[in-house]
């Protein structure tokens, strides 16, 4: 059985997949690390309060666990990235070295999370390539696009088994998103729950990828189980599941949701959003390792939708 370390556990990701991972190996197989205590959901699990900088506690956190296996989620989003740009580089970029000089002395596989910010203002927005210009401009982006070619060269040259995936907007209703642009359909959907209006930080039109969290969690460990025989791809793999617009979104919770309504004031997200794709082509992916969605959007707004309400009653 693996031992796992998930860094960035209460986050949006990793409270849902520190749940999947104990789900399949047993608890105590499954070590979560974040600033904060992680949430444990009153089982008996271990976890680790810490900073993913401090490669002293990495270190002893694996060798204390005997870990096999890191999915390393702890990150500054694209929102939080800008209004703190130093931070992010050196948490995005510190930790991830960290962990993959780790992962090369001990043998450790590791999962880690790019994002649709690796593209830029050059990279076409319509079906976006796998192998296409990268100009992010965030500094979110530029940290996965210099940790995607970190995590292919920490393969290539010492053999780290690294994998990766460039994960759209993902939508889920059990956290509050942390700080990032595509944040604003889980708000949609948290207001429309309570029947409230809801004032959107993007403009009607803005068009981007996006998934449910059911999917990327399914991505993530099927991902994690392909043979590495099968994978063509080192830096990252383009994913997604559908995209919508904003607009489109509040058109399709108002027609579940009597009198909900949506007025846009786009911010300084509006920049961030401008400048990711539209649609992405994940094609390399589906090759690969089989990649398919299951939730759509009508799906996953019927499922957002009854989770929500039944937390608003609770
Ligand atoms: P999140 O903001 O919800 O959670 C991040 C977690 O990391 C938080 O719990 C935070 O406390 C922790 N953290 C931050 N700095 C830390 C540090 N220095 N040491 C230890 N822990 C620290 O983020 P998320 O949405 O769960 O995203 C997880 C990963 O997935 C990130 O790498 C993110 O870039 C990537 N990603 C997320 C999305 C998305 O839509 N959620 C999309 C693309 C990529
Ligand atoms: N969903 C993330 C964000 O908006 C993309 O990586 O920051």
């Amino acid at each position: 059985m693996p031992r796992i370390l998930v860094t960035g556990a209460n986050g949006q990701i990793g409270s849902e997949l520190v749940a999947a991972l104990r789900a399949r190996h047993g608890h105590r197989a499954v070590v979560a690390l974040d600033l904060e205590a992680p949430r444990q959901n009153g089982v008996d699990a271990p976890s680790v309060v810490g900073d993913v900088r401090d490669r002293a506690l990495l270190e002893d956190t694996m060798a204390t666990h005997d870990i096999d296996v890191v999915y390393h989620l702890a990150s500054l989003l694209s929102a939080t990235g800008e209004q703190h740009p130093n931070r992010a580089w050196d948490v995005n970029m510190t930790g991830l070295k960290h962990v993959l000089d780790l992962a090369k002395e001990r043998g450790l596989r590791v999962f880690w999370p790019s994002s649709i910010a690796v593209f830029g203002p050059s990279t076409p927005r319509t079906d976006t390539p796998q192998r296409t210009v990268l100009d992010p401009a965030t500094m979110y982006g530029v940290t996965k696009r210099s940790g995607e070619l970190l995590c292919q060269y920490y393969h290539r040259r010492y053999g780290v088994d690294v994998r990766s995936l460039r994960y759209p907007g993902l939508i889920s209703y059990q956290t509050v998103p942390g700080g990032g642009t595509t944040d604003y359909a889980i708000d949609m959907y948290r207001a429309a729950a309570r029947s409230e209006p809801y004032v959107c930080f993007l403009s009607a039109g803005t068009r981007l990828p996006m998934m449910y969290m059911p999917d990327a969690l399914r991505a993530t460990l099927d991902l994690m189980d392909a043979p590495a025989a099968a994978l063509s791809v080192r830096d990252s793999y383009n994913l997604t599941a559908f995209s919508f617009s904003a607009e489109e979104l509040a058109a399709h919770l108002q027609e579940r949701v009597d009198g909900f309504s949506v007025t846009y004031r786009p911010d300084e997200r509006q920049h961030i959003a401008d400048n990711w794709p539209a649609t992405i082509d994940d094609s390399a992916a589906r090759a690969d390792w089989g990649w398919a969605p299951r939730y759509d959007l009508a799906a996953m707004t019927d499922d957002m939708l009854a989770h929500l309400r039944d937390r608003v009653e609770a």
